[in-house]
């Protein structure tokens, strides 16, 4: 499948957000680039809590952001750590850009610039939606 240009800059800017993560209890920033269908961008970075389990991700942030500014219609997103494995969405943020972003591309990125390119369809590809209910 032919993926969409200008996925590395979007990249940039993950990195760029990923720079404001507040990380103080696992120390691993993250950052997002959420891109709509007419181009524009939002982005997001992990926002951790003392009670850990309110921690939101980078992905998580840049979605509820967007949809709060009342977009709807994404095409991709771009998630950059810094890991020697590329990070992909965890469970959480997989169910929550399935049910709001569909099958856009998911292009993550490492600090070295190592890359890897997925549909939300391949990371989650037997979701539960709307559709089930
Ligand atoms: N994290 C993200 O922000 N996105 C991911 O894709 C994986 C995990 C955050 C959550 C937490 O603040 C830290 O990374 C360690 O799990």
């Amino acid at each position: 499948m032919k993926q969409p240009a200008g996925l590395h800059e979007l990249a940039l800017l993950a990195r760029r957000a990923r720079k404001l993560a507040h990380a103080p209890f696992s120390k691993f920033k993250v950052g997002a680039a959420l891109r709509t269908s007419t181009g524009e961008i939002v982005t997001g970075c992990n926002i951790e809590n003392a009670s850990y389990g309110l921690t939101i991700c980078a992905e998580r942030t840049a979605v509820f952001k967007a949809v709060s500014e009342g977009m709807r219609r994404f095409d991709a997103i771009a998630v950059v750590a810094d890991s020697r494995r590329i990070t992909p969405p965890c469970g959480p943020c997989r169910q929550i850009l399935w049910e709001f972003c569909g099958d856009i591309w998911v292009h993550m990125e490492d600090l070295k610039g190592h890359s890897l390119t997925m549909k939300m369809s391949e990371i989650l590809p037997f979701p539960f939606d709307a559709r089930n209910l």
